[in-house]
């Protein structure tokens, strides 16, 4: 690797292709979405490794319920496997995780698993690991609005106080800005995700589906954002 690669601070990624990747193997949809998990585990290892401070995967968004039942309930069922007992390497490497997103219309055991990993990994401070899980970014602004105007409301605060930084830290969780942001599977489109805090991120869609997108893959796309001349509207 070149050692002179600008690491970015914060990459988000939308995870798309699942589901194609296992139709193009004659699979069922739920193959591409265990394999997809297992990778999104090794992808959050691996650019922990090389230094990225902040990780956001999209990996369940609101919309998403609207999917057939069986797909859905697969999904849940494999993210209460992977947070309770496949997540140990990510635990032990110091990585805390937390998650994005409402918790209403999601199961019991899921919020558990869910609570369970917030838990094990809270001191942890390695890196962050922001896992968006019936998550929207319109709805996440709407939660912070509600949540701003009770300050308001209460005296907690004036109207001077809100500000971008105010508002970033009144969101789900207080993240700094998303640099890199990519989405997989060749799909154009942000969909909802982190809308806030990619104000300035560079967008990167390799069309790769996500079970097979690698680390060299991830190296590729650190170069890319490497060649970008970011203004922030200078
Ligand atoms: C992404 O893969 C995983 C989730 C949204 C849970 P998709 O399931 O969207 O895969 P495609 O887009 O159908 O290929
Ligand atoms: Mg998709």
């Amino acid at each position: 690797m070149d050692s002179e690669l600008i690491i970015p601070k914060h990459i988000g990624i939308i995870v798309d292709g699942n589901g194609r990747w296992a139709t193009e193997r004659n699979l069922p949809r739920s193959m591409g979405h265990k394999v997809g998990a297992e990778n999104l585990k090794n992808v959050c290892l691996y650019l922990d490794e090389l230094g990225v401070k902040y990780l956001s995967v999209f990996v369940f968004s609101t919309e998403n319920f609207k999917r057939e039942n069986k797909e859905v309930v697969f999904l849940m069922d494999l993210f209460v496997k992977m947070f309770k007992s496949e997540f140990d390497e990510i635990i032990k490497r110091g990585i805390k995780v937390v998650f994005s997103g409402r918790r209403d219309r999601l199961r019991k055991d899921v919020l558990e698993a869910m609570e369970y990993l917030e838990q094990a990994t809270a001191k942890n401070h390695h890196s962050c690991l922001n896992i968006c899980l019936n998550y929207g970014g319109q709805s996440e602004i709407v939660d912070m609005t509600k949540k701003v105007c009770k300050m308001y409301k209460d005296g907690e605060i004036t109207l001077d106080d809100i500000d971008v930084d105010f508002v970033s830290k009144n969101l789900y969780n207080d993240l700094p800005p998303v640099d890199f942001l990519i989405r997989t599977s060749g799909e154009l489109r942000l969909s909802n995700f982190m809308l806030y805090q990619s104000s300035y991120a560079e967008l990167y869609f390799p069309k790769i589906y996500f079970p097979d997108f690698k680390e060299e893959d991830l190296l590729k796309a650190i170069e890319e954002f490497n060649k970008r001349n970011r203004r922030f509207g200078g």
